[in-house]
């Protein structure tokens, strides 16, 4: 502060050297020199203000701010000068020349506190005046100031002042009376005890006058004075013991106010001596006499002195109306930015445009949000597939593992994987196969499960049973396992091949040869085939039906039962070879047993009727059903049907009964086209009789019944050498060639074990070969 006022006066110095120097500069160039020019004496002055401060900055505790000062030079006008007086310790400010005390001052209001005197009348108790002082005040060039009021005390006391306020003169005054003394009351200053009146705005003296209507005789409690000053607004509070101790209250703080000369802002701009220089105005505001200055709104500083007002940074202190989430930046001179967040627009101020998402960040935040939630959702069905495909996996694993996949792949391995038996596919590779198992892929339907057909990546043609199986307890797996062992292994050529499996499912899929041409049942029963199927094929159907079932009986390692033989399970290929299909309810017998308790299980019309007795399963029961299929053979009919007469519902019995009855010709198929029954019937017919005998014990064996078939056939073809000529040009010519040992060797080329082969060499002598080498 202190080198402001001083500073001030070296530039009037060297701006005049300037101007003299340089005459012809524009006013840009003046300010920038100016500028330069103070910084350069702003330097020169800081280095020789150390060599003595010729300017106070303060007098006792009162701060002395231009154009005020205390010394020489360093005030604006005389108007302005302070007077410190030190001699009596602590130094005491004067205002100019005068005894009145400066308690504070301020240049940003343009007001200077003083203390004036209070006035005081006083008599004693008889009512004589003791002492009366009223105190004038003139002072030059400046104000009282609308913001100090007039205050008297006391309890006979009229009291007022006058003065000039412009070119008028102007006064006003208040009375205070008292009633009784508890009207008296503190902090109420309303006309009891004491009273006080607004101060007009603009008066420049001051005359006070104190007067007494009773001269403070006949009151209820004596007080001696009345008092009267001017005060600044709220530095005064009225206590009702102002009216015995106000005497020790010699002064009291008032407001002045001051202004520059006595020229307008427009009259004095342009002056040398202009003060409201750098971000400091001219407050256009104030009437005069005189002009004042004041710091541009933003700034704060003493606008007296040039280039003083400086940027003020509101968001450093806090006082800016920034809303809450908008980033204050005190980036512009005077003023700041409320910056909004990103995607918002506004000022960002409170009292403003505040912050608003603008609409584009509305779209960006949609399409942001729609984006992640895409990619989530991608991100999530990704997941959801990875752990679904790893729970598949896991479960196919499970499965493979639950259905003896590794015992299956060790039994397969174990055998040294020689030829092609039971493959283990994988589910792909058959769902590849049957198109994922489309629905015009099924070639079969029933209790038993579904068949589809497929087409394996070598254009192998399979059908593919899906069977529907109950829950495995482990032993069954490993019964399964043995099955499908086994059945891989079968290589007979009446036997529908099992190619392979698939384990990963929980129902095990199996892979057999695709037969082309339906099953036996079609051909019997459906009006169409019938006739083409004629008693020679018919007969060879049996015989290798026949020979089938008699293999799984004694040729295999393990004894099969396959528990359901009826015509359905008998499918027939171009050449109307038969081929035993349908193991789903077969039964392996172990070696150490001949019979096996199970549930029983097959199909109504060809279920064993001992079996159904006893649940003792043995080969026999296929020897009970077979011979119905021979029925069946022999008839046209079906094994059980309700829609016929009681008698003849179940065939086998009907037929055992027309047998007795010796009217065997009447229930043969007519499509047969008999004239007369042929002996081949008879012999059959017999061979019937005894397959169905309630005793399983007095039913021949598979294997002598496949003998005795072949048999008939062989003499029925001698016999009649052109009855099959018709069916399969081939045949005629095995009928002149020498048996051949091992026909399933050659038909499935090579591929049967030595074991299986030699089971059936006894088969073979008395071989049905004609018809068995029939492709
Ligand atoms: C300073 O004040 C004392 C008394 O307080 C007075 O005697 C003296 O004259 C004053 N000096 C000036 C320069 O006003
Ligand atoms: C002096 O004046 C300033 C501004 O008017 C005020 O803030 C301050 O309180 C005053 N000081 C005293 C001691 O009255
Ligand atoms: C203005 O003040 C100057 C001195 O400061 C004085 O000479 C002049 O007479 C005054 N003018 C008016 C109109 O008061
Ligand atoms: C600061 O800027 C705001 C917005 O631009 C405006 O409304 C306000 O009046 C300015 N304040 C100052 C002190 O210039």
């Amino acid at each position: 502060m202190s080198t402001k006022p001083s500073l001030h006066g070296h530039v009037h110095i060297l701006r005049s050297l300037i101007t003299i120097q340089i005459p012809k500069i524009t006013n840009t160039q003046k300010a920038n020199m100016h500028l330069t020019i103070l910084l350069a004496v702003a330097a020169l002055v800081a280095a020789s203000a150390q060599e003595g401060p010729t300017c106070e900055s303060s007098c006792g505790n009162v701060t002395i701010t231009y154009p005020f000062g205390s010394g020489e030079g360093c005030y604006y006008t005389s108007d302005f000068l302070i007077t410190c007086n030190r001699s009596s310790g602590e130094p005491i400010p004067f205002f100019r020349r005068s005894n009145i005390v400066v308690s504070n001052m301020s240049t940003s209001k343009s007001e200077v506190e003083i203390m004036t005197f209070v006035g005081g009348d006083c008599y004693n108790s008889s009512g004589s005046r003791v002492r009366r002082n009223q105190p004038t005040l003139t002072l030059r060039g400046v104000r009282i100031s609308a913001k100090n009021k007039f205050v008297a005390i006391g309890c006979d006391t009229y009291a007022y002042f006058r003065g000039i306020r412009g070119k008028e003169l102007d006064g006003t005054g208040c009375i205070s009376r008292c009633g009784r003394n508890s009207l008296i009351t503190n902090g109420s200053c309303s006309g009891v005890g004491c009273c006080e009146v607004a101060v007009p705005e603009g008066l420049r003296t001051s005359n006070m006058t104190l007067r007494s209507f009773n001269n403070h005789v006949n009151i209820t409690d004596f007080n001696p004075c009345s008092y009267a000053f001017f005060v600044e607004q709220g530095k005064f509070n009225f206590s009702t013991t102002n009216l015995i101790d106000f005497e020790r209250v010699t002064k009291m703080p008032m407001l002045i106010d001051w202004a520059i000369g006595n020229l307008t802002c427009d009259q004095a701009k342009d002056r040398d001596d202009f003060l409201c220089k750098g971000n400091s105005e001219c407050d256009q505001d104030y009437g005069g006499p005189g002009y004042r200055c004041r710091c541009l709104e933003g700034y704060e500083g003493n606008p007296y002195v040039p280039y003083d007002c400086k940027d003020i940074n509101e968001c450093g202190r806090g006082n800016h109306d920034c809303e809450n989430d908008a980033q204050c930046i005190n980036d512009i001179p005077g003023n700041y930015t409320c910056k909004c967040g990103k995607g918002y627009n506004g000022d960002g101020r409170k009292n403003g445009t505040g912050c608003t998402a603008d609409e584009s960040t509305i779209v960006k935040i949609g399409v942001g949000i729609s984006t992640s939630a895409i990619l989530l959702l991608i991100f999530v069905s990704w997941l959801y597939l990875i752990l679904k495909k790893r729970k598949l996996m896991m479960l196919r694993e499970k499965f493979f593992k639950q259905n003896g996949g590794i015992m299956l792949q060790q039994r397969i391995s174990g055998d040294g994987g020689s030829h092609d038996q039971a493959k283990v596919f994988t589910i792909e590779e058959l769902k590849r196969a049957t198109n994922n198992y489309n629905e015009s892929r099924i070639i079969g339907k029933g209790g038993y499960g579904t068949v589809y057909k497929g087409v394996l990546s070598d254009n192998r043609i399979v059908a593919i049973k899906k069977s529907k199986l109950a829950d495995q307890t482990q032993a069954q797996i490993e019964q399964f396992i043995n099955e499908v062992v086994i059945l891989s292994q079968i290589n007979h050529r009446n036997v529908v091949r099992l190619i392979g499996c698939c384990l990963e499912t929980e129902i095990p899929l199996l892979v057999y040869e695709f037969i082309p041409n339906g099953t036996l049942s079609d051909h019997i029963h459906s009006k169409g085939k019938s006739t083409a199927i004629t008693w020679e094929i018919r007969l060879r159907i049996a015989t290798e039906t026949a020979e089938a079932l008699s293999y799984l009986h004694s040729a295999a390692s393990v004894p099969i039962i396959h528990r359901d033989v009826k015509p359905m399970n008998i499918l027939l290929d171009d050449n109307y070879v038969a081929k035993v299909a349908d193991f789903g309810a077969s039964r392996l017998i172990p070696m150490d047993q001949i019979e096996l308790a199970t549930i029983v299980q097959g199909t109504l019309g060809y279920l064993d009727p001992e079996y159904m007795q006893t649940n003792q399963l043995t080969d026999k029961s296929d020897v009970y059903s077979f011979g119905v299929v021979l029925v069946e053979l022999l008839t046209g009919k079906k094994a059980l049907s309700f829609d016929r007469p009681e008698e003849e519902r179940n065939l086998a019995i009907y037929f055992l009964y027309s047998l007795k009855e010796g009217r065997l010709f009447q229930v043969l198929d007519e499509r047969l086209l008999l004239n007369d029954v042929p002996s081949e019937i008879i012999q059959v017919s017999r061979l019937t009789e005894r397959c169905l005998r309630v005793k399983g014990d007095e039913r021949p064996t598979m294997k002598e019944v496949a003998i005795e078939l072949q048999g008939i056939l062989s003499s029925m073809i001698q016999k009649h050498p052109w009855v099959q000529s018709g069916s399969n040009e081939d045949e005629g010519e095995y009928l002149l060639k020498e048996p051949i040992t091992n026909d399933y060797e050659c038909t499935n080329g090579g591929n049967v074990s030595n074991a299986n082969s030699s089971t059936f060499d006894s088969m073979s002598k008395h071989t049905m070969l004609p018809i068995a080498s029939g492709r």
